[in-house]
């Protein structure tokens, strides 16, 4: 279900000015979307039934490459389980192979307005690859999926093993992960001193990609399906407030 909220009713008030209206949209459904500017804001709650709890997400605004959006979650049981990724895609930052990126730059701001102490979750990118140019993210075309994480709350873990420790990219400090998942392969590049928090990020993702080209085999003629960023809550109760997040396509 998809309700708005109208933040600024001045026409109600007879105003004789036309009244500047804002209008944020509120997720409340288990799969809802919105669309808005280069953007889709999704709920995904996808692994919910392991779990007790609810959770609600609102996009904000979008102007040009920029979006803001915000999500309130609470979730208990199965610490071990996602319950949800509430995410943005940007839908113009996809369908191109690897070899053909310049670039990949990418800014994002964010903070927990509230945070539940024990809280176990991430806010990561969830970027996939695959062999259809019009493959979409966790689908039978998708060959990898490469998470990287600017915080893990709790003591949580990435999909399968450590692969790597102390990897240099963007000028931080990541451990790799690796493991399978479905019908893909799975790498989480996760901050090395476990607990940090980037809470501001600005930098380009391409470096991601080509380390695991030149590290791990990873083909340069797969196609960018999807750059998705959000947060995998596992359980406890949070507001997480993106004030900022943009990703292009060069
Ligand atoms: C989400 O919205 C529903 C419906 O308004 C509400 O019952 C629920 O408490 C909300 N959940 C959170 C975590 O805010």
């Amino acid at each position: 279900m998809i309700s708005s909220v109208l933040l600024a009713a001045a026409a109600a008030l007879g105003a004789v000015a036309a009244p500047i209206e804002e209008r944020a949209t509120v997720l409340t459904g288990q799969y809802t979307c919105a669309t808005s500017g280069d953007y889709t804001l999704c709920q995904n709650q996808w692994g919910s039934a392991n779990g007790v709890g609810s959770q609600n997400s609102t996009l904000v605004s979008t102007s040009g490459t920029d979006i803001s959006w915000t999500t309130t979650y609470t979730w208990a049981n199965n610490e071990n389980d996602v319950k949800t990724y509430a995410n943005v895609l940007n839908n113009n930052v996809l369908g191109v192979t690897l070899a053909s990126i310049t670039s990949l730059p990418t800014t994002w701001d964010w903070s927990y307005t509230s945070e539940s102490s024990g809280l176990r979750a991430d806010v990561s990118y969830d970027m996939w690859l695959g062999t259809s140019s019009t493959g979409t993210a966790a689908s039978s075309t998708s060959s990898y999926e490469i998470m990287v994480w600017l915080s893990g709350l709790g003591g949580i873990e990435p999909v399968g093993s450590l692969l790597t420790s102390s990897v240099s990219i963007d000028g931080y400090t990541w451990n790799l992960w690796s493991g399978t998942n479905s019908n893909w392969e799975v790498y989480s590049f996760i901050p090395a001193t476990s607990g940090t928090s980037i809470t501001s990020f600005s930098t380009n993702l391409l470096p991601f990609f080509t380390y695991l080209v030149t590290n791990h085999g990873v083909s340069t003629s797969l196609y960018l399906n999807a750059i998705q960023t959000g947060t995998e809550a596992f359980t406890g109760t949070a507001s997480l407030d993106i004030s900022t997040f943009s990703v292009a396509l060069n």
